[in-house]
């Protein structure tokens, strides 16, 4: 199941998003804020936990600009967070980096683009091959 969190800079852009996966029927496990000001770090912790004990292959995760919050992210192991702005971006970081979580800016990404991000985020396979080689070596120590 896909698990979402956002901080108070990134709810409204949240909303939308829950909105979309409504909409399309899309099962999510929303693990706040709603709204209030929150810490980025523990949000992104949260869910980043929560989807490997769930074994859940992908979240969405949004604060003021993505960066924090994708920052955080990338601390535990396993997870490979993208901030994007943009759609190129949010296309490839599936096809080539396998990101399993999707960062956006609810300051800087409007809720159209937003959107359109996290339907190709969730819609496109990883291309494997030699990407796989790579996407490997991030693990290394
Ligand atoms: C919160 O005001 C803001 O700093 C946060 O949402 C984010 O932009 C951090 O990277």
């Amino acid at each position: 199941m896909l698990m979402l969190g956002c901080d108070h800079g990134g709810y409204e852009l949240k909303k939308e998003i829950i909105k979309y996966l409504d909409e399309n029927k899309i099962e999510y496990k929303d693990f706040g804020c709603n709204g209030e000001a929150v810490d980025y770090p523990v949000i992104a912790k949260k869910v980043c936990n929560e989807m490997k004990k769930d074994g859940s292959d992908k979240a969405i995760l949004i604060c003021g600009t993505g960066i924090g919050i994708s920052m955080a992210a990338n601390k535990i192991k396993g997870i490979r967070a993208a901030n994007c702005a943009d759609c190129f971006s949010a296309k490839y970081t599936r096809l080539h980096n396998d990101a399993n979580v999707l960062c956006m800016g609810g300051r800087t990404v409007g809720p159209g683009l937003g959107v359109m991000m996290a339907d190709i985020f969730l819609n496109t396979g990883f291309e494997g091959g030699r990407h796989l080689r790579r996407i490997s070596m991030l693990e290394d120590e």
